[in-house]
């Protein structure tokens, strides 16, 4: 067990809530943001948990805004401590063909997925360097190493967030720091139900596993490269995926 603190940002979303609960599990003291408390009915999300014996804290902060980002950071580190792990699994969809994208909608998924790794992650990785322990994990997609149709936008977030992965586990590997990136498959949650159930059918066929993803089966690899003696395990791009794609 370990009491560290752990940041998970989109903690209540469908993969995000799964990971709290594991990490608080597991001894964590977790934290989660939301972008809207009352719209998202974060308290009765949180008593939920707590009913079922898992503690975790919020607050709100739209991770797309910098600004926002390093007041959330000032009033988690003042509420908690200092974040020692921090996962990055805020994330939207936006999906339409490229040459029928409307601009807001790129910028909506590269704000929100990928400007938001920087401004979260700039608010912490200073203090892990000067503790000399840090812990990153950036939740990206499949779709960030194959592409996928509808999502030029998500596939260019999700791809870049391995990118700044691997540039971070570099500037923080005599650090102590690990920065690494996880690539979940199709995942049971309200994202995938959004995809048309023909389209969702015919991804699904593909997956050789022969079944969808449970979010506490990425939960389970945060909890591992979160761990002390996980550090040498650095840069990397863990696919979760039933084996959709493999690569060499
Ligand atoms: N595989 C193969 N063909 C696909 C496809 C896919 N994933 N997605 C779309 N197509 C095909 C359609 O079957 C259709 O083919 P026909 O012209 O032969 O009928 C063609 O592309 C056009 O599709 P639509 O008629 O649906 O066109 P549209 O403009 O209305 O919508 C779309 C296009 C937005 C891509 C829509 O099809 C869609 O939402 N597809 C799903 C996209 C997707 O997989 N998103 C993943 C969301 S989950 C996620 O992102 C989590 C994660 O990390 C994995």
């Amino acid at each position: 067990m370990t009491n560290r603190v752990a940041l998970v940002t989109g903690g209540n979303g469908g993969i995000g809530t799964e990971i709290c609960k594991q990490l608080a599990a597991a001894g964590y003291r977790v934290v989660t943001t939301c972008v809207d408390a009352e719209r998202e009915n974060i308290a009765g999300w949180q008593k939920e948990l707590a009913d079922a014996g898992t503690q975790v804290d919020w607050v709100e902060c739209n991770v797309a805004d910098f600004d926002a980002c390093a007041t959330m950071a000032a009033q988690v580190t003042e509420k908690v401590g200092p974040v020692e792990v921090l996962v990055n699994a805020a994330g939207i969809t936006r999906d339409a063909f490229a040459h029928k994208m409307a601009r807001e909608n790129w910028d909506a998924v590269i704000r929100t997925n990928l400007d938001s790794v920087f401004n979260v992650t700039r608010q912490f990785v200073e203090g892990m360097r000067e503790r000399g322990f840090g812990r990153i994990v950036n939740i990206a997609s499949v779709n960030g190493q194959t592409g996928q149709f509808g999502q030029s936008n998500y596939s260019a977030a999700k791809a870049g967030m391995h990118g700044f992965s691997m540039a971070l586990a570099k500037e923080g590997a005599r650090k102590g720091i690990t920065a690494n990136t996880i690539s979940p498959g199709y995942i049971e949650t309200e994202m995938t139900a959004a995809i048309p159930e023909d389209v969702r059918n015919g991804i699904v066929a593909q997956v050789p596993a022969g079944r969808m993803g449970r979010p506490d089966e990425i939960a389970r690899t945060v909890v591992f490269l979160a761990a002390d003696d996980a550090e040498y395990i650095n840069g990397a791009n863990i696919p979760v995926n039933g084996g959709l794609f493999t690569s060499f």
